[in-house]
């Protein structure tokens, strides 16, 4: 058989490209040797460390195993067997998995754009709704909802709907109408934000994430949390990785700069590119047959991107941003036809 000579990449979960930050790396070896110890029951230094980062008390940060554990954590504790959750029909997918997973409702307000209106949620809330999720850039598409339109959405619905603001790409943004949700957060007690170290941080194999919200509901979140789910590696991994600011803003950088490399090639290639803000790019076509072509010419060239067929969106698929020379390939592969 004839061995190919490059690299199989994966550009289908919006990894970071450049893995996780040396620091991360060290801690994890450093603390390696202790694992035959449990963690904390609560991971108190990490906590400290988030709120000062995000200039809030530890009280109000709610550290998980990826924001994963929190969005089931809510759908299952904190919205009621007869309660239902609203979000987006072209959105993460865990928000729908997690409310049937745990036997909840789950209604979707249709996308007519790759724009997330926060104004078609409002009339789908009812009586019985007690959470509305969306991600912030929203994957698939890359799209923001700006601070004015979530300030909209807080003051119109009644204050005990919980608004889940999942920030997975947050540090990835460059646009200035982007939420300054610390600040909503601290206005609207039904506020929770999402964040995680598996984007930017490249800590996605490790499972950390966290959470901002009202002491309360920080309360109810740890109370029903896995005894210890963090594991010992990624709470001291996080630790040292939020020390790294070199890392992120390079990180940070050269997603910014590749983004838009990539969005102009492709673009020039007769691609339409939804202008993103997350550290991946969405491609809507016209065809499924020329879709498939695409991801298949890739994949044979080990550039391996998501078809979101497999989320129930045919005629779509997305790219995740890599390093320079994967880019280059990828423009340089579709640039042959396809
Ligand atoms: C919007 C969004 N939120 C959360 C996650 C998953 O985060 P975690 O790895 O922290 O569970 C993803 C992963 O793709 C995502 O796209």
């Amino acid at each position: 058989m004839l061995k190919k000579n490059f690299e199989t990449v994966r550009l289908m979960s919006n990894e970071n490209p450049f893995g996780p930050s040396p620091r991360a790396l060290e801690a994890i070896n450093k603390y390696s040797k202790n694992i035959h110890c449990y963690p904390n029951w609560k991971p108190q230094v990490l906590k400290e460390k988030l709120a000062n980062k995000n200039h809030v008390s530890p009280t109000n940060i709610a550290v998980s195993a990826g924001s994963y554990e929190l969005i089931n954590l809510i759908t299952r504790f904190l919205v009621g067997e007869d309660e239902e959750i609203i979000t987006f029909d072209n959105t993460f997918m865990a928000y729908s998995y997690s409310a049937k997973r745990n036997g909840r409702k789950c209604i979707t307000a249709k996308m007519s754009n790759p724009d997330c209106n926060l104004n078609d949620l409002i009339p789908l809330c009812g009586n019985t709704t007690r959470a509305i999720f969306f991600a912030n850039p929203n994957n698939p598409t890359g799209t923001i909802i700006t601070h004015d339109s979530l300030l909209k959405l807080l003051e119109t619905i009644p204050n005990d709907v919980l608004v889940i603001s999942d920030e997975a790409y947050f540090e990835y943004v460059t646009d200035g109408s982007y939420p300054d949700s610390i600040q909503l957060q601290k206005e609207f007690s039904n506020l929770i934000i999402l964040r995680t170290f598996s984007k930017i941080y490249g800590m996605a194999g490790i499972r950390i994430g966290y959470g901002i919200a009202t002491d309360n509901i920080v309360e109810k979140l740890e109370k029903f949390r896995l005894l210890r789910s963090i594991n010992s590696l990624a709470e001291k991994a996080a630790e040292a990785a939020l020390d790294d600011i070199d890392y992120l803003n390079r990180s940070a950088d050269h997603n910014d700069h590749e983004r838009d490399y990539l969005r102009k090639e492709l673009t020039k290639l007769g691609f339409t590119v939804i202008p993103s803000q997350a550290n991946f790019l969405y491609l809507p076509f016209n065809d499924n047959d020329h879709k498939n072509k695409v991801v298949k010419t890739l994949a044979d060239n080990g550039l391996l991107v998501c078809d979101l067929a497999i989320f129930g969106h045919d005629k779509s698929l997305r790219i995740s941003i890599g390093k320079s020379d994967t880019n280059q390939r990828i423009i340089d592969c579709l640039s042959q036809g396809t």
